[in-house]
């Protein structure tokens, strides 16, 4: 949890300048400022997969965006599969083998029975949602 604090002031400062940007009214909505302000500057994909993500694909209960939990970070995937050339939708189909943390793969296994009926189009809207977060 160390991290935790670090997270709360960079999200706030990240509010903040959303708010000055698009959103000059926003000041009285506090917390609902953050996510509305996150959604503002993705792609439509990537707002496909960010519902995906955080709905039918429950992938937030393990995957924080700068933070490891139960799983990597999104930044830290996203940088890896950026780094190494990764094909997540590949992956995600269960047609590759892991490349971020192949020890923990079992954990994430069991997800690609859900991931694997997904369509192409929203398994790419989870890749450029997740690849938003990367270097
Ligand atoms: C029960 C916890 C859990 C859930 C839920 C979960 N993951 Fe994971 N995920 C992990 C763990 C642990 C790893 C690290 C093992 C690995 O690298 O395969 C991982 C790794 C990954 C990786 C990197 C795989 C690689 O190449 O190593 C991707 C991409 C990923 N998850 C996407 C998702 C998506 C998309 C969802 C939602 C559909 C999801 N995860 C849901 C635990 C989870």
């Amino acid at each position: 949890m160390k991290h935790l604090p670090t997270l709360l002031v960079a999200l706030s400062l990240f509010s903040c300048k959303q708010e000055e940007k698009n959103q000059p009214t926003y000041q009285q909505a506090g917390d609902a400022a953050v996510a509305e302000g996150d959604v503002a500057n993705l792609s439509p994909e990537a707002k496909l997969g960010q519902e995906i993500f955080d709905g039918k694909g429950n992938c937030y209960s393990c995957h924080k965006p700068d933070q490891k939990v139960i799983g990597p970070s999104i930044q830290e995937i996203a940088n890896i599969y950026k780094a190494k050339k990764g094909n997540m939708v590949s992956f995600l189909k269960g047609n590759e083998e892991p490349i971020v943390d192949p020890e923990m793969f079992e954990t994430m296994r069991t997800n690609l029975i859900l991931t694997k009926t997904f369509t192409d189009e929203e398994l790419k809207g989870v890749e450029a949602y997740m690849y938003s977060f990367g270097k």
